[in-house]
C-alpha cells in the first residue's frame, strides 16, 4: 500500500507522490507557478504533452509497476488500484475526497444510492463501506471492471451492489418505467461523453437527468452530491435545474461549495463545483 499525495502544482501540471514515486501531469485548474520546484525534475513519470488524453507516459525508473495500490487520505481506510491510463488519469480524482467522507459517514445505513458516471468506483466503494446498497453506472466497460476491483480491494461486500455498463440517461430512463426509488445520488457529469450512438452533453442533458433523478427519489431525499468541471455552467443555472427536479423548499438544504483537492503543502488546488445534500 502506497501513500497517495498531492504535493505540489502549477503552471497547468500537478505532481503527485504514490509512496517512493514522483508523477507529473497536466492538470488544466493548476494556475501560478510550481512552488516546491526542486521536486519535479526527477519525476519518476511524466505524461507529456499539455493535455489529458493528447500525451504519453515517458516512465524514468524500471521499479514502477503499471498497476499500484495507493492509500488515499480519507478519514477512514480507503485503497485504490492506480493506473497509467492512455488518457493521462490515474483512475482517482482526489477532489471527491469530501464526497467520499459524507457518504460513508454521514447517513445512516443503509441507503439505496445511485452512483452515476461512477467511474473507478470509490464513492461506491465508500458507500458500500458504510452498510449502503449502490447501484454504480458507468458508459465504460473497464472503468466498471476497474470500480470492481476497487471494492473487492476494499473488502466490501459486493451482494449489496448492481455494476451496470449504460448510458446514464438511458438507464434512468428506465429505472423511471421500473418505478425504482433511491434515497441518495452520487451524479459526477463529464462535459462531454459517449456511449454506443448516445452522446452526453452537460448543457443539454444534465437538466433531463436531474428531472430524472427527481422521478427516482423517495420523497424523503437523503443524500445528494452533484459535482461537474465545466466552465460553461453557472451556479444559478444548475440551482434552478436542481429547484425543477426537486423542489425549491428542498433545494434550499443543499450546500454549494468549490471542489477541491487538499494538499499538506499547498492551498487546496480548486477544481470543479458541488452541490450537496446530507440529511438523516
Ligand atoms: C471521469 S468521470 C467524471 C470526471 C469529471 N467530472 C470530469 O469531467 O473529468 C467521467 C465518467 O463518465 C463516464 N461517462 C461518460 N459518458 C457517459 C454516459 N453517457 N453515461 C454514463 N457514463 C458516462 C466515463 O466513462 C467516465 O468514467
Amino acid at each position: 500500500m502506497h501513500p497517495f499525495e498531492l504535493l505540489d502544482y502549477g503552471a497547468g501540471r500537478r505532481l503527485d507522490r504514490i509512496g517512493p514515486w514522483l508523477v507529473d501531469r497536466p492538470a488544466p485548474y493548476a494556475r501560478g507557478a510550481p512552488v516546491q520546484t526542486e521536486l519535479w525534475p526527477p519525476a519518476h513519470a511524466v505524461y507529456t504533452g499539455t493535455h489529458m488524453s493528447r500525451g504519453n507516459w515517458q516512465i524514468k525508473t524500471s521499479d514502477l509497476p503499471v498497476s499500484l495500490t495507493a492509500q488515499l487520505a480519507t478519514s477512514f481506510p480507503l485503497f485504490a488500484e492506480l493506473q497509467f491510463s492512455a488518457s493521462g488519469q490515474l483512475g482517482i480524482f482526489g477532489e471527491h475526497q469530501k464526497s467520499w467522507e459524507l457518504v460513508h459517514k454521514r447517513c445512516d445505513p443503509p441507503l439505496q444510492i445511485l452512483n452515476l458516471f461512477g467511474y473507478t468506483g470509490l464513492a461506491t466503494a465508500a458507500a458500500l463501506l458504510a452498510g449502503h446498497s449502490v447501484c454504480h453506472v458507468d458508459a465504460g466497460r473497464s472503468v466498471v471492471q476497474w470500480a470492481r476491483r476497487n471494492a473487492a480491494l476494499n473488502q466490501c461486500d459486493q451482494t449489496n451492489v448492481r455494476w451496470i455498463v449504460d448510458d446514464a440517461l438511458e438507464f434512468c430512463k428506465r429505472e423511471v418505467h421500473r418505478q425504482q426509488r433511491y434515497d441518495g445520488f452520487i451524479v459526477d457529469p463529464p462535459a462531454f461523453g459517449r456511449f454506443k450512438k448516445h452522446t452526453w452533453q452537460i448543457k443539454r442533458d444534465l437538466p433531463r437527468l436531474l428531472a430524472w433523478l427527481g422521478e427516482l427519489a423517495r420523497p424523503k431525499l437523503r443524500f445528494l452530491v452533484l459535482s461537474h468541471h465545466s466552465l460553461e455552467l453557472k451556479q444559478t443555472t444548475v440551482q434552478h435545474w436542481l429547484q425543477d427536479a426537486f423542489g425549491a423548499a428542498l433545494t434550499r438544504q443543499f450546500q454549494y461549495a468549490e471542489l477541491q483537492e487538499e494538499s499538506k503543502y499547498r492551498p487546496p488546488l480548486a477544481t470543479g463545483k458541488g452541490w450537496f445534500l446530507c440529511g438523516q
